[in-house]
């Protein structure tokens, strides 16, 4: 199962991510970083970059990129990223790979991300949200389990989760590329982050509920090597939240998170 931890708010939870993120890197050659946008691993970016750490050398792949938005959109994930990991951390903004979203190249998008997701040597940390209808990356509740990199529509829910970094929400995108729930699934580790009560009941569907594409988070639980971080809030509705606690307080020091 996965090592679910309950925390105390973000930045603590961003302090655990970086450091797991931190010592993954520190012993992989040519390392390849899964990297996750929205509100939620912004605190895990603000601590990398407190720690002083530096991502040279890195590799880093988006999880997913709107369709339909100018190049050089602000809110286009290749601009948030660029903003929130490339320059606080010095990567080189060529290490920073995106799905082409473009008009000319969307017909072969997922095949060639997947191909350099494979080129790189594949994802070492794979960093994820989780919508408030259950969906990583952009996968939406009903999403094949084995999924690869493709285009989707998004769910009016999700559009509207969205419309915050956008003047409405009708100018948030209809469509985007997302990597695949099986492409999720070759990373070697994954650390998916939650906060607020709004995430709750995703976040409990996933760590404890049924495996199914209707809670594409759920895919979680077919993963080896999984890092659930929480806030309080996030974790209310954990059915078994009490054992994730005691696990945590007596964990071993041979066991790294
Ligand atoms: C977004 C992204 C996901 C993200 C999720 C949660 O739409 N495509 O990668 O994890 O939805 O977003 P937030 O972190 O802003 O709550």
């Amino acid at each position: 199962m996965a090592e679910v931890v309950i925390v105390r708010d973000q930045e603590e939870a961003g302090r655990l991510a970086a450091a797991a993120i931190a010592r993954r890197l520190a012993v992989t050659e040519n390392p390849v970083l899964g990297v996750a946008t929205g509100s939620t691993p912004e605190s895990t970016y603000r601590a990398l970059a407190a720690a002083g750490q530096r991502l040279t050398g890195v590799t880093a792949f988006a999880l997913d990129e709107y369709v339909g938005l100018p190049a050089g959109h602000p809110e286009s994930y290749r601009a948030v990223l660029e903003r929130e990991l490339v320059a606080p951390l010095g990567m080189d903004p060529d290490m920073l790979r995106t799905p082409d979203a473009s008009p000319e190249g969307l017909h072969d998008t997922g095949e060639r991300y997947e191909a350099a997701i494979r080129e790189a040597g594949g994802v070492d940390v794979q960093i994820l949200g989780i919508g408030t209808d259950g969906h990583i990356g952009f996968n939406e509740p009903g999403s094949s389990l084995a999924s690869r990199t493709r285009i989707k529509t998004l769910t009016q829910q999700t559009r509207e989760d969205n419309a915050r970094f956008f003047d409405s929400v009708d100018d948030v995108p209809i469509h985007c590329v997302t990597q695949g729930l099986g492409t999720i699934r070759d990373a070697r580790h994954l650390v998916l982050l939650a906060f607020g009560e709004g995430k709750a009941e995703a976040v409990a569907a996933a760590v404890e509920g049924p495996v199914s594409s209707g809670v594409p988070g759920s895919l979680i639980q077919l993963h080896p090597s999984v890092t659930v971080l929480v806030d309080e809030a996030a974790g209310s509705r954990l059915a078994h939240a009490d054992y994730y606690r005691l696990a945590y307080a007596n964990k071993p020091s041979w066991q790294a998170l």
